[in-house]
């Protein structure tokens, strides 16, 4: 989150992130901690087998490491070392530990007073699971005081999925709000959402008597967010259509926002006021979210959960563009810090997990990485043909196991879709004349 969220580290660490030069201290001793061990970091876990890589390791920590516990071995990742361990290893894994950044949870009615969740009803929350629900309860809370306090014109939450948060940020928070995701069939989704959402708090109103016009659907937008310019002049663009009738919207139009700049609302002597939000904004879109908010004026505050910073794009490698997605500061650059693929797939790793596996899972997880290596053994040496076309192999496993569960997941959903919508067509609704519209655009002007 970047409104006020600012992290300082934890207690126990000694770096502070307070003023540029501490951070940049920080940076440095970061930097200067991990490139002796680039070997490691930049090779993928099968060459750690595959090319010996452990015979470049201290020979006192391998002979220490053979023999431990694997439950001792899961809570390194978490700093955790034994007294009987060499004093260089323990010495290497506290100074790792005391270089990362604090993850202590902040008191959020300490940082934002008169935050308050609101339990979200069956209808908002339908095909959430619990861990969703949660995420966009609190954050559509902290989201909508932030607006409100602003008093935003529009929130734009970008890489919307499905429209969870937008939906609520609307339905229920009543803020105009702007979903953006590159995935028209969840732009489709989205909008079909808001129709079944729309009529059961259409009837709720009319029960209590009220205007049904009181009543906001987000508008649901395809669009591919690859540049700051794009995302720009699509929140731009999100304040204009609160005054303008539009229904669809072309690259044309894109290009027009960005020249007209907010003419008519500006026109109408108010200061135009935008919230970008984010719930898990996938690698580079999170980097451009921030940068949009500051070089856009128009953006007051930005609150986002990023994602996958295994995905970013790194300054220096193949994929270099105009605004790569890591590092995005001069302080970093300066430090010569580079990751590379396999460093940002290290660098997402999380701690608890390893250190929530038991030991059957442990075991499991290093036996799986000692297989693939085998196998990559195999193919070097029987088939090195097809090791040259780079075949993804575990990848594939992953792929379709993932891909049964969402089609599992999605069957069931298919199942409750069909039961709410049959109920929602029993509780009626507004004619058909909706807000919600929905179109697909796409970002030329991008980089790669
Ligand atoms: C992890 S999902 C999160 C979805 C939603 N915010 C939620 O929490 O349920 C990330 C979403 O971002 C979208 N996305 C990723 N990169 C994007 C981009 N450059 N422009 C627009 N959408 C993007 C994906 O299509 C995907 O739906």
């Amino acid at each position: 989150m970047a409104t006020g969220f600012r992290g300082n580290g934890s207690s126990s660490c000694k770096y502070k992130c307070d003023t540029a030069a501490n951070t940049l201290q920080w940076i440095k001793a970061i930097a200067d901690f991990i490139r002796p061990y680039s070997f490691l970091i930049n090779a993928p876990v099968v060459n750690f087998f595959k090319d010996r890589l452990w015979e470049a390791v201290d020979e006192e920590w391998m002979e220490c490491l053979r023999k431990e516990h694997v439950k001792n071995l899961l809570l390194i990742p978490s700093g955790a070392v034994q007294e009987y361990w060499p004093d260089s290893l323990k010495k290497f894994i506290r100074t790792s530990k005391s270089l990362a950044l604090g993850r202590e949870q902040a008191d959020l009615q300490m940082v934002l007073p008169g935050w308050c969740i609101a339990s979200l009803n069956t209808v908002l929350s339908q095909g959430m699971n619990q861990k969703k629900k949660h995420e966009v309860e609190v954050l559509s809370a902290i989201i909508s005081l932030i607006a409100s306090d602003l008093k935003s014109h529009a929130i734009v939450d970008v890489g919307a999925g499905q429209g969870y948060l937008a939906q609520v940020l609307s339905f229920h928070y009543k803020h105009s709000v702007l979903a953006i995701d590159a995935c028209s069939h969840h732009g489709n989704v989205t909008s079909a959402r808001s129709e079944r959402i729309k009529k059961y708090y259409s009837a709720q109103i009319r029960k209590s008597g009220l205007e049904t016009n009181s009543l906001r659907l987000p508008k649901a937008m395809t669009f591919h967010v690859l540049s700051v310019d794009a995302l720009k002049s699509l929140a731009n663009m999100s304040l204009q259509d609160d005054h303008a009738d539009k229904t669809s919207v072309t690259g044309d139009d894109l290009e027009k926002t960005s020249r007209q700049e907010l003419k008519g609302l500006c026109s109408s002597g108010k200061e135009p006021s935008l919230v970008l939000a984010g719930l898990h904004a996938c690698g580079d879109l999170s980097m451009i979210m921030l940068r949009t908010f500051v070089e856009c004026k128009e953006v007051k505050a930005v609150i986002n959960i990023g994602c996958c910073y295994n995905l970013l794009s790194e300054y220096g490698s193949d994929n270099e563009g105009v605004q790569n997605g890591f590092p995005m500061s001069f302080g970093v650059k300066s430090s010569g810090l580079f990751l590379g693929k396999s460093g940002r797939d290290l660098a997402c790793q999380s701690a608890e997990r390893w250190r929530n596996l038991e030991n059957e899972g442990g075991v499991h997880n290093f036996e799986l990485h000692a297989f693939r290596a085998a196998f990559q053994m195999v193919l070097y040496k029987y088939y090195p043909e097809v090791v040259a076309t780079f075949p993804s192999v575990g990848r594939q496993g992953k792929a379709l196991r993932r891909r049964k569960k969402r089609e599992a997941a999605l069957s069931s959903q298919c199942h409750e879709d069909k039961l709410e919508a049959s109920q929602s067509d029993l509780i009626g609704g507004l004619p058909d004349n909706s807000n919600a519209f929905s179109h697909t655009i796409s970002d030329y002007g991008s980089t790669p």
